[in-house]
C-alpha cells in the first residue's frame, strides 16, 4: 500500500505576518521546481493571523496543489458564543485543507481532552478538511512502560465513531512529548514501531484497509539530518516538523531529502 508522505511544518506561535510570507515565499520558490507528483504533500500551519498572508501568496503563484495550509487547532461548535475561538468552516474559509488537533502542548497548557480531539476530528472531517490528529507519551510514561497502552487509549478515543472512509482520509502525528523541542529524536526504529503499534489499533477499531490508508507521521526535533532515515522505515509517512520549520533551508532541506527516499 502506498501512502504518499506529508510533510508539515507547524509555526506553533511564532512569525509575524512579514516573517510568516518571507517564509512562506522560501518554501514555495522551492516546491515550485517540481510537480505535486514528485513532491510529498507539503503542508504549512501558520499562526491564524499569518494564515491570510500566507493564503495570499498561495492563490498567485498557481501553487494550490504544491502547498496546503493548516490551522493548529480549531472549535467543534459551527459557531456562537465561543469567545476568542475559531471554527472549522472559518479556517475553511480563510483556505486551509488541514487542521492540526491534539497536539501535545495543547492537551498540557489549554486543557484539550481526548473528547474534544474527538469532537474536533468529526467536526473537521464533516467539512471536507483533513485532521492531524497528535499523540505521544511523557518522559515519565516511556520510563513506566505504558507508552503503548497510553496511545492506544489517544488513538481509540480520538477515532471513537469515525467511519471507515473518515478514518481512511485522516493523518496522525506520534509526537513523543520527550522528543518535541528537545533535540532528542525518537530513534528512528522506535519511532517505526509504534507507529506500526497505531496502524494495527486502527485495523482493530476499524478495518485493514483504514489502517493501510491512514497516514501516521512522526514528529520530535525532525530535521534534515534525521528525515531520511525516518522516511525509510515502513510504516512513518512524514513527519510534523516544529522548530526546523521556521527556516527556509531547514524545511526546504527536509522536503528534499524526503524526496530521495520517499514520494
Ligand atoms: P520540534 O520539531 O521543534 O521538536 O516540534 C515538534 C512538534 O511539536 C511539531 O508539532
Amino acid at each position: 500500500m502506498s501512502r504518499k508522505p506529508i510533510i508539515a511544518g507547524n509555526w506553533k506561535m511564532n512569525l509575524l505576518q512579514s516573517e510568516a510570507k518571507e517564509l512562506f515565499s522560501g518554501i514555495k520558490d522551492f516546491v515550485k521546481q517540481y510537480s505535486a507528483e514528485q513532491l510529498p504533500i507539503v503542508v504549512v500551519a501558520p499562526t491564524f493571523t499569518s494564515i491570510a498572508a500566507v493564503e495570499s501568496q498561495r492563490c498567485d503563484c498557481g501553487c494550490r496543489n504544491l502547498l496546503f495550509t493548516a490551522g493548529q487547532n480549531c472549535y467543534f461548535e459551527k459557531n456562537g458564543a465561543y469567545t476568542g475561538e475559531i471554527s472549522v468552516e472559518m479556517l475553511k474559509d480563510a483556505g486551509c485543507e488541514y487542521i492540526i488537533i491534539g497536539h501535545s502542548e495543547r492537551r498540557q497548557y489549554f486543557s484539550e481532552t481526548d473528547e474534544m480531539i474527538n469532537k474536533k476530528a468529526k467536526a473537521i472531517l464533516s467539512n471536507g478538511l483533513i485532521p492531524i490528529i497528535c499523540c505521544g507519551e511523557t518522559l515519565e510514561q516511556r520510563e513506566a512502560g505504558v507508552t503503548d497502552t497510553h496511545i492506544a487509549g489517544q488513538i481509540k478515543a480520538a477515532l471513537e465513531s469515525l467511519t471507515e472512509e473518515e478514518i481512511s482520509k485522516s493523518a496522525i502525528a506520534y509526537e513523543p512529548i520527550w522528543a518535541i523541542g528537545t533535540g532528542k529524536t525518537c530513534d528512528s526504529d522506535e519511532a517505526n514501531r509504534v507507529i506500526a503499534m497505531i496502524r494495527n489499533v486502527v485495523k482493530e477499531i476499524s478495518s485493514t484497509s483504514a489502517g493501510d490508508a491512514v497516514r501516521i507521521l512522526y514528529g520530535g526535533s525532525v530535521n534534515p539530518s534525521t528525515i531520511e532515515e525516518q522516511m525509510s522505515k515502513s510504516d512513518i509517512d512524514g513527519a510534523l516538523v516544529g522548530g526546523a520549520s521556521l527556516k527556509v533551508d531547514s524545511f526546504t532541506s527536509i522536503i528534499a531529502n524526503t524526496m530521495k527516499v520517499a514520494v
